[in-house]
């Protein structure tokens, strides 16, 4: 994991040579689409606000709980205490990018939806409100953790997603061969490179021309700028967006034409 310091560095460079999309330099249809329709599309939809609530009773919240940790990388789970609230404040999608998430649903209307690594939900219920006749696969490993993002969905009446307990590893196979095509993933758990290129070559098999891929932290440390330079490079990626805090990805196994792009969001 990078430091405060080396992530800030890598972020201001970013933000000085990214493009904003207007002007020249995009010339993908679909990336001028994402931009106009998607990113900069400023309305405030009516679940931000439920959302953010349930974030904020999270971040006043001084329950403690045992999380399992399963990107600590060793054989055995280990399980640690911690308070709601500290996990509320350090590990969910900030509401800039989890309503960017809930906008690419709400415009590409997936029907097939996953997402690895729920914690308490939140980002889940903006993905599930995009597109309320999408049904949401999302997993989490922690079951304490899971079980408050349950009453989380219960709270928002969410009812178009299931939650799947236990870790990636055993989790995921036997997920995708009961939902077959995934038409949307977001994947935000277990953050290093071995597992994060797992994932992605799992979610390929299950794709198609239409799947859109997103990846969380893909600056967040040396091995994810791996892992991201990887999945840039698979012969089937033919579209990337990079946005510093998150990456999409885009497959076409017809075209043969490769676009990176570095969007500032
Ligand atoms: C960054 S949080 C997810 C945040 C959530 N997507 C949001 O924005 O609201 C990552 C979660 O993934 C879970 N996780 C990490 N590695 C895992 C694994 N190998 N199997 C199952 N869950 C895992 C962690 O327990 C944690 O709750």
């Amino acid at each position: 994991m990078y430091s405060h310091f080396q992530l800030a560095k890598k972020y201001l460079r970013y933000y000085c040579t990214a493009s904003n999309g207007k002007g020249h330099g995009i010339h993908s249809p679909f990336v001028f689409t994402f931009i106009t329709q998607v990113l900069n599309d400023k309305k405030k939809y009516a679940c931000y606000e439920n959302i953010e609530q349930i974030r904020k009773q999270l971040l006043r919240d001084d329950t403690i709980i045992e999380v399992e940790d399963f990107g600590a990388g060793s054989g055995k789970i280990k399980s640690i205490h911690r308070k709601v609230k500290a996990i509320a404040a350090s590990s969910l999608k900030q509401p800039k990018y989890a309503r960017l998430l809930f906008r690419v649903v709400q415009y590409y209307q997936p029907k097939l939806v996953l997402e690895l690594g729920t914690s308490f939900g939140i980002t889940t219920a903006y993905l599930a409100s995009g597109n309320t006749a999408a049904q949401i696969y999302t997993c989490e490993g922690a079951t304490q953790i899971a079980a408050i993002a349950k009453r989380n969905f219960e709270q928002l009446s969410i009812k178009n997603t299931s939650l799947i307990t236990g870790d990636f590893a055993m989790t995921l196979p036997s997920l995708l061969q009961t939902t077959g095509l995934i038409n949307f993933a977001f994947i935000d758990g277990n953050h290093r490179k071995a597992p994060t290129l797992q994932y992605f070559l799992q979610l390929m098999a299950h794709g198609n021309e239409n799947t859109i891929l997103v990846f969380d932290d893909i600056h967040w440390s040396a091995g994810m700028e791996e892992a991201w330079a990887e999945i840039q490079q698979h012969p089937a990626v033919t579209l990337t967006i990079d946005l510093f805090f998150i990456g999409i990805v885009c497959i076409d196994k017809g075209i043969k034409i490769k676009q990176h792009f570095t969007i500032k969001y």
